[in-house]
Protein backbone atom coordinates (compact mmCIF):
# COMPACT_ATOMS: atom_id res chain seq x y z
CA UNK A 1 0.00 0.00 0.00
CA UNK A 2 1.63 3.43 -0.95
CA UNK A 3 -0.67 6.16 1.02
CA UNK A 4 0.70 9.42 2.23
CA UNK A 5 -0.58 11.71 4.96
CA UNK A 6 0.74 15.27 4.66
CA UNK A 7 0.73 17.29 7.74
CA UNK A 8 1.38 20.95 7.29
CA UNK A 9 1.62 24.18 9.38
CA UNK A 10 3.78 26.65 11.64
CA UNK A 11 5.63 26.22 14.48
CA UNK A 12 4.50 24.66 17.70
CA UNK A 13 0.94 24.34 16.36
CA UNK A 14 1.21 20.11 17.00
CA UNK A 15 1.98 19.00 13.92
CA UNK A 16 4.50 16.60 15.86
CA UNK A 17 1.73 15.16 18.09
CA UNK A 18 -0.60 14.67 15.78
CA UNK A 19 1.93 13.10 13.23
CA UNK A 20 3.41 10.56 15.73
CA UNK A 21 -0.70 9.36 17.05
CA UNK A 22 -1.50 9.07 13.32
CA UNK A 23 1.80 7.15 12.65
CA UNK A 24 0.91 4.67 15.74
CA UNK A 25 -3.27 4.26 15.09
CA UNK A 26 -2.53 3.40 11.40
CA UNK A 27 0.61 1.84 11.30
CA UNK A 28 2.55 4.29 8.79
CA UNK A 29 6.07 5.02 9.39
CA UNK A 30 6.84 8.70 10.10
CA UNK A 31 9.18 11.62 9.39
CA UNK A 32 9.28 14.57 11.29
CA UNK A 33 11.19 16.98 8.35
CA UNK A 34 12.11 19.86 10.23
CA UNK A 35 14.77 18.05 11.80
CA UNK A 36 16.13 17.72 8.39
CA UNK A 37 16.44 21.77 8.46
CA UNK A 38 17.39 21.47 12.11
CA UNK A 39 20.41 19.10 11.54
CA UNK A 40 21.50 21.49 8.51
CA UNK A 41 21.39 24.45 10.45
CA UNK A 42 23.10 22.94 13.51
CA UNK A 43 26.05 21.49 11.56
CA UNK A 44 27.32 25.08 10.42
CA UNK A 45 29.84 25.74 7.74
CA UNK A 46 28.33 25.89 3.99
CA UNK A 47 24.39 24.80 4.69
CA UNK A 48 24.48 23.49 1.22
CA UNK A 49 27.15 21.09 1.45
CA UNK A 50 26.22 20.05 4.96
CA UNK A 51 22.30 19.18 3.01
CA UNK A 52 23.98 17.18 0.30
CA UNK A 53 26.32 15.19 3.08
CA UNK A 54 23.60 14.85 5.48
CA UNK A 55 23.44 11.47 7.13
CA UNK A 56 20.67 9.59 9.24
CA UNK A 57 23.16 10.24 12.60
CA UNK A 58 22.62 14.06 11.87
CA UNK A 59 19.15 13.57 12.91
CA UNK A 60 20.13 12.32 16.09
CA UNK A 61 22.88 15.52 17.20
CA UNK A 62 21.98 17.20 20.45
CA UNK A 63 19.78 20.23 20.87
CA UNK A 64 17.92 20.17 18.24
CA UNK A 65 14.76 20.92 19.94
CA UNK A 66 16.14 23.99 20.81
CA UNK A 67 14.45 27.66 20.29
CA UNK A 68 18.22 28.66 18.20
CA UNK A 69 18.42 25.59 16.17
CA UNK A 70 14.51 26.63 15.18
CA UNK A 71 15.63 29.74 14.18
CA UNK A 72 18.72 28.51 12.36
CA UNK A 73 16.71 25.81 10.66
CA UNK A 74 13.97 28.69 9.10
CA UNK A 75 17.24 30.23 8.25
CA UNK A 76 18.86 27.54 5.87
CA UNK A 77 15.33 26.28 5.07
CA UNK A 78 15.17 29.45 2.78
CA UNK A 79 17.89 28.63 0.60
CA UNK A 80 16.75 26.95 -2.26
CA UNK A 81 19.33 24.95 -3.01
CA UNK A 82 19.65 23.35 0.26
CA UNK A 83 15.44 22.87 -0.06
CA UNK A 84 16.67 20.69 -3.39
CA UNK A 85 19.04 18.40 -1.60
CA UNK A 86 16.35 17.38 0.61
CA UNK A 87 13.62 16.65 -2.09
CA UNK A 88 14.37 13.23 -3.67
CA UNK A 89 14.84 11.56 -0.02
CA UNK A 90 11.42 13.11 1.49
CA UNK A 91 9.71 11.84 -1.81
CA UNK A 92 10.95 8.36 -1.71
CA UNK A 93 10.18 8.43 2.11
CA UNK A 94 6.39 9.55 1.12
CA UNK A 95 5.84 7.05 -1.28
CA UNK A 96 7.32 4.31 0.41
CA UNK A 97 6.11 0.57 0.76
CA UNK A 98 3.30 0.75 3.54
CA UNK A 99 2.37 4.37 4.00
CA UNK A 100 3.84 7.51 5.64
CA UNK A 101 2.85 10.25 7.69
CA UNK A 102 5.57 13.23 6.87
CA UNK A 103 5.44 16.84 8.66
CA UNK A 104 6.63 20.01 7.96
CA UNK A 105 5.97 23.18 6.25
CA UNK A 106 5.58 22.00 2.07
CA UNK A 107 4.86 18.76 2.19
CA UNK A 108 1.65 19.04 0.65
CA UNK A 109 2.21 22.01 -2.07
CA UNK A 110 5.57 20.55 -3.05
CA UNK A 111 6.86 17.21 -1.85
CA UNK A 112 4.08 14.98 -2.57
CA UNK A 113 1.01 17.02 -3.80
CA UNK A 114 -0.29 14.07 -4.75
CA UNK A 115 -0.56 12.86 -0.79
CA UNK A 116 -3.81 11.05 -0.23
CA UNK A 117 -4.77 12.70 2.88
CA UNK A 118 -3.17 16.57 3.44
CA UNK A 119 -3.73 18.43 6.85
CA UNK A 120 -2.90 22.18 7.70
CA UNK A 121 -2.39 22.64 11.78
CA UNK A 122 -2.55 25.88 13.40
CA UNK A 123 -3.43 27.63 15.62
CA UNK A 124 -3.08 31.51 17.10
CA UNK A 125 0.99 32.60 17.50
CA UNK A 126 -0.07 33.53 20.88
CA UNK A 127 -1.05 29.75 21.84
CA UNK A 128 1.56 28.35 19.93
CA UNK A 129 4.26 30.34 22.02
CA UNK A 130 2.67 29.17 25.12
CA UNK A 131 2.52 26.02 24.58
CA UNK A 132 6.84 26.22 22.95
CA UNK A 133 7.13 28.35 26.32
CA UNK A 134 6.03 24.75 27.94
CA UNK A 135 8.38 22.90 26.59
CA UNK A 136 11.68 24.94 26.64
CA UNK A 137 11.18 27.38 29.49
CA UNK A 138 13.12 31.06 29.85
CA UNK A 139 11.20 34.28 28.72
CA UNK A 140 7.99 33.54 27.60
CA UNK A 141 7.69 37.49 25.45
CA UNK A 142 10.78 36.18 23.93
CA UNK A 143 9.48 32.32 22.18
CA UNK A 144 6.15 34.61 21.41
CA UNK A 145 8.97 37.01 19.53
CA UNK A 146 10.87 34.15 18.04
CA UNK A 147 7.39 32.27 16.31
CA UNK A 148 6.72 35.68 15.15
CA UNK A 149 9.83 36.19 13.35
CA UNK A 150 10.22 32.27 11.99
CA UNK A 151 6.13 32.42 10.62
CA UNK A 152 7.24 35.83 9.02
CA UNK A 153 10.09 33.71 7.55
CA UNK A 154 8.88 30.93 6.09
CA UNK A 155 5.29 32.13 4.51
CA UNK A 156 7.52 35.07 3.28
CA UNK A 157 10.10 33.08 1.45
CA UNK A 158 10.15 32.63 -2.48
CA UNK A 159 10.96 29.05 -2.34
CA UNK A 160 8.33 26.62 -1.08
CA UNK A 161 6.34 28.89 1.41
CA UNK A 162 4.38 27.78 4.46
CA UNK A 163 0.67 27.95 3.15
CA UNK A 164 -2.36 25.42 2.67
CA UNK A 165 -2.56 23.03 0.36
CA UNK A 166 -5.75 24.04 -1.92
CA UNK A 167 -7.11 20.37 -0.57
CA UNK A 168 -5.84 20.16 3.10
CA UNK A 169 -8.11 19.92 5.70
CA UNK A 170 -7.57 22.52 7.99
CA UNK A 171 -7.22 21.82 12.12
CA UNK A 172 -7.13 24.88 14.17
CA UNK A 173 -5.66 23.97 17.27
CA UNK A 174 -6.38 27.30 19.22
CA UNK A 175 -9.31 26.21 21.71
CA UNK A 176 -8.76 22.47 20.97
CA UNK A 177 -7.35 19.75 23.53
CA UNK A 178 -4.87 17.88 21.61
CA UNK A 179 -6.77 14.41 22.00
CA UNK A 180 -9.57 16.76 20.00
CA UNK A 181 -7.01 17.45 17.38
CA UNK A 182 -5.80 13.90 16.90
CA UNK A 183 -9.75 12.50 16.77
CA UNK A 184 -9.92 15.19 13.92
CA UNK A 185 -6.60 14.32 12.16
CA UNK A 186 -7.36 10.19 12.46
CA UNK A 187 -10.90 11.10 10.65
CA UNK A 188 -9.60 12.33 8.00
CA UNK A 189 -7.53 9.66 7.57
CA UNK A 190 -9.76 7.28 8.10
CA UNK A 191 -12.49 8.53 5.36
CA UNK A 192 -10.02 8.29 3.01
CA UNK A 193 -8.74 4.92 3.82
CA UNK A 194 -12.26 3.83 3.87
CA UNK A 195 -13.04 5.14 0.36
CA UNK A 196 -9.72 3.81 -1.23
CA UNK A 197 -11.06 0.04 0.26
CA UNK A 198 -14.82 1.25 -0.75
O1 LIG B 1 8.76 22.00 15.54
P1 LIG B 1 8.57 23.31 14.84
O2 LIG B 1 7.27 23.38 14.14
O3 LIG B 1 8.88 24.48 15.70
O4 LIG B 1 9.70 23.41 13.71
P2 LIG B 1 10.19 22.32 12.69
O5 LIG B 1 9.03 21.63 12.06
O6 LIG B 1 11.22 21.47 13.35
O7 LIG B 1 10.89 23.22 11.53
C1 LIG B 1 11.99 24.05 11.80
C2 LIG B 1 12.15 24.99 10.60
O8 LIG B 1 12.53 24.20 9.46
C3 LIG B 1 10.89 25.72 10.15
O9 LIG B 1 10.73 26.97 10.79
C4 LIG B 1 11.07 25.85 8.64
O10 LIG B 1 11.78 27.02 8.31
C5 LIG B 1 11.93 24.68 8.27
N1 LIG B 1 11.17 23.62 7.59
C6 LIG B 1 10.90 23.77 6.24
O11 LIG B 1 11.23 24.78 5.64
N2 LIG B 1 10.26 22.79 5.54
C7 LIG B 1 9.86 21.68 6.15
N3 LIG B 1 9.25 20.72 5.45
C8 LIG B 1 10.10 21.50 7.53
C9 LIG B 1 10.75 22.50 8.24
Amino acid sequence: MIFTVAIDGPAAAGKGTISRAVAERFGLAHLDTGLLYRAVGAIGGDPVAAARALRPEDLSRDGLRSLEAGQAASRVAAISEVRAALVEFQRRFARREGGAVLDGRDIGTVICPEAEVKLYVTASPEVRAHRRWLEVGGDETRVLAEVKERDARDMGRADAPLRPAEDAVLIDTTGMEIGAAVAAACAAVSARIGEGRG
